[in-house]
C-alpha cells in the first residue's frame, strides 16, 4: 500500500493528527519511537514523533521508509525566522535544504555532505506546491479570522524557498546574524529538515517540508518559541493538511 509518512519533531506539531486518525491505527515502537499506522482524513499515513535534531530526524526518516514502505514523506513543524521579509505566524515551504552546521573543511567544501558531493538538497515540486497552496488558503482564512489563541498575529504570509537545517536552537541576535551573512537566501532556521532530506534523497523517496515560523531565531526565541509551539503549532498543521489529505491530493501523488 502507498502510505504518506508525516513527521514533527514535537508532539503538539502533531498532536492533532494523531487525535485525528481514524478509529483501528495501530502503533508500532522501534528504536523509542511510536509510528501510528492507519488512515488520516481517507489517506492511508504513518505518523510519527521524530523528536528533535538531524539524528533524530535521520534516524525517523530511514524507518519509516524501510519499515512502512512510505511513497512520499511530509516533514512539519516550527522554525525561527532569519530573512528580513519572514515574520512570527508565516509559512515557510522548503523547496531546497542545507546543513548549515557541516563544515569539513579543509577536505570538503563548506556545508558539503562529504562524500555524496552535494550542499543542497530539493524538495519534491508537486507535494511542495500542493503544500503551499494549502497554507495560502489556511492563511487567508486564518487571518480573517482572527488568531483563536489570542496571539496578535498580522496577516500571515506564505514562502518558499531555501531552509536551514542544524542542531543548534539559535537563540542570540548574534548567532542569527551570522547565519544571515554566511545564507543570505536562507528564509528560516530549524533542526531536523535538511537531515530528513538527506535521507529521503538517498533512499529516492520525495519529500516535503512545511515550517510554521515561532519566533525570529533571537534573544526571545525561547519564550515565542514556547507560547507558539502550545497555542498555534497544532491548528497551522492540521488546518493546512487536512484539505490536501480529505482531497486526495496526497493519496493520489
Ligand atoms: N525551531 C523553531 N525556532 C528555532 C530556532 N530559533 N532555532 C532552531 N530551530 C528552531
Amino acid at each position: 500500500m502507498e502510505r504518506l509518512a508525516i513527521l514533527g519533531a514535537l508532539h503538539e506539531e502533531i498532536a492533532d493528527l494523531l487525535a485525528a486518525m481514524d478509529p483501528g491505527a495501530t502503533i508500532h515502537r522501534i528504536a523509542m519511537r511510536d509510528f501510528h499506522v492507519g488512515t488520516l482524513w481517507g489517506t492511508p499515513c504513518v505518523i510519527a514523533l521524530s523528536r528533535i535534531g538531524k539524528v533524530a530526524a535521520a534516524a525517523t526518516a530511514s524507518i519509516v521508509i524501510r519499515e512502512f514502505q512510505v511513497s512520499q514523506v511530509i516533514f512539519t513543524g516550527l522554525a525561527g525566522g532569519l530573512h528580513a521579509d519572514v515574520d512570527v505566524g508565516d509559512v515557510v515551504v522548503a523547496n531546497t535544504l542545507m546543513q548549515h552546521d557541516m563544515d569539513a573543511r579543509p577536505l570538503f567544501g563548506q556545508h558539503e555532505i562529504p562524500l555524496l558531493g552535494r550542499v543542497q538538497f530539493e524538495s519534491d515540486a508537486a507535494l511542495s506546491k500542493l503544500l503551499h497552496d494549502s497554507a495560502q488558503d489556511f492563511v487567508r482564512r486564518y487571518g480573517a479570522a482572527g488568531d483563536p489563541a489570542g496571539a496578535t498575529l498580522a496577516q500571515p504570509k506564505v514562502h518558499a524557498g531555501l531552509i536551514a537545517t542544524g542542531d543548534i536552537f539559535v537563540s542570540h541576535n548574534d548567532e542569527a546574524q551570522a547565519l544571515r551573512k554566511r545564507l543570505p537566501d536562507a528564509l528560516c532556521v530549524e533542526m531536523e529538515g535538511a537531515a530528513m532530506a538527506q535521507v529521503c534523497y538517498e533512499f529516492g523517496i520525495p519529500f516535503a517540508v512545511m515550517r510554521v515560523i515561532s519566533d525570529r531565531a533571537d534573544h526571545a526565541a525561547k519564550t515565542d518559541f514556547t507560547a507558539f509551539l502550545e497555542k498555534v503549532a497544532r491548528v497551522y498543521t492540521a488546518g493546512i493538511l487536512a484539505p490536501l489529505l480529505k482531497s486526495g491530493a496526497l493519496s493520489a501523488a
